[in-house]
């Protein structure tokens, strides 16, 4: 059967294509999530794909997640940078996780290179653009 991967993405994301492409790309966040959607088709995987800039939002979804799906793809954004709550909600559910971010956060200011996220994440993508998400069904799909 179909293992079913829950995508999330955090703030601002909404705002890919527009937001500065040369950090982020040009491909929206309706291209990622065509792209996902291809790639977890080849895999054997289903794939949902949401979006919010609220973080309880992305909270409820995380623990909504127990018992729907059989993993999570995340990319929180900002809230990488700042979320106990995100953190927990990860923790408490403990689905595997890869944790996505388009840019390199590590050659970027110094407030990117924390993330409360990564020590929850099963394992972390970071710097490969669109492909990341791409990267990171693959890598679930060999777990699962
Ligand atoms: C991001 C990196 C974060 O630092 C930033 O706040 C984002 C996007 C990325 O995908 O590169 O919103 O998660």
């Amino acid at each position: 059967m179909a293992k079913r991967v829950l995508v999330l993405n955090g703030p601002n994301l909404n705002m890919l294509g527009t937001r500065e492409p040369a950090t982020y790309g040009s491909q929206t966040l309706a291209d990622i999530e065509s792209l996902c959607k291809a790639e977890a088709g080849k895999l054997t995987l289903t794939v949902e794909f949401k979006q919010s800039n609220h973080e309880g939002e992305l909270v409820t979804w995380i623990q909504q997640a127990l018992g729907a799906f059989e993993a999570i793809v995340i990319n929180p954004g900002a809230y990488s940078h700042t979320s106990i709550a995100i953190h927990d909600a990860l923790r408490a559910v403990a689905l595997p996780v890869i944790e996505v971010h388009l840019s390199n956060i590590y050659t970027r200011e110094s407030f990117r290179h924390h993330s409360y996220v990564s020590p929850v994440a099963t394992g972390v993508i970071c710097g490969l653009g669109a492909a990341g998400y791409r990267l990171a069904l693959h890598a679930l799909a060999e777990k699962l």
